[in-house]
């Protein structure tokens, strides 16, 4: 079974404070910093580009696990490798019958490659990416926003993609992403999500260094 991760989203840090807030999360026992990257476009709301990412690389050892909501992420592959991006991953939804050639893209820029599908997007439309991926990002809430309310019906995607993982001797990561919380990550974790993103869960909580030992011990 892939090592579980914990991914904190960035989404929900103080952008006044990013330096410090990702210090404290590598302090506090995060495993990687997830960066959420929204156009404007792919999903109504606008967050940061590649100059967060460097500002943020600047301020932490941990992998950056950069999130593209964004349409036409084959043209920001090499802008986001050079900024300091250990992962990224890219929507299924923005990238068509691309995504197999995006995801190459992502490997020869020496960075790891990950799909990404929407809770109504069925797995069914990434089965023949699953090679090119060193993970899967399966969404647990609809991209834009933090804070919103688990879909529990994702789950059965994350349990058939391990299968077929394991079947295929493939070791890809699953990330699961979108109102991860206390009382939901053990059903998470059973179905097979190895890396777990948490940003409302884990920057509102009074004791962060707890909260991430829970989501990774629960
Ligand atoms: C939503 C983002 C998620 C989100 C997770 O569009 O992709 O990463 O910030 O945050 P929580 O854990 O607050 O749902
Ligand atoms: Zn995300």
């Amino acid at each position: 079974m892939n090592k579980i991760k914990i991914a904190p989203s960035i989404l929900s840090a103080d952008f006044s404070a990013m330096g410090a807030a990702v210090e404290k999360l590598e302090l506090c026992g995060a495993d990687l910093i997830h960066c959420d990257v929204m156009d404007g476009t792919f999903v109504p709301k606008i967050t940061f580009g590649a100059d967060m990412i460097a500002a943020v690389h600047r301020h932490t050892a941990l992998p950056l696990d950069v999130h593209l909501m964004i349409v036409n992420p084959e043209k920001h592959i090499k802008t986001f490798a050079d900024a300091g991006a250990s992962y990224i991953t890219v929507h299924s939804e923005a990238c068509g019958d691309n995504l197999k050639n995006v995801l190459k893209e992502i490997r020869l820029a020496g960075v790891k490659a990950g799909a990404v599908i929407n809770p109504d997007t069925p797995l069914k439309t990434v089965y023949d990416c699953f090679e090119y991926c060193d993970m899967l990002l399966v969404m647990s809430v609809f991209p834009g926003l933090p804070g919103q309310k688990f879909i529990e019906s994702v789950l059965p995607k994350v349990e058939e993609a391990r299968c077929i993982f394991e079947k295929q001797g493939l070791n890809a990561d699953i990330e699961i992403d979108g109102g991860i919380n206390e009382q939901n990550v053990r059903r998470v974790k059973d179905a097979g999500a190895n890396v777990l993103v948490a940003g409302n869960t884990v920057f509102r909580s009074t004791d962060m260094k707890k909260t991430i030992e829970e989501l990774r011990n629960l």
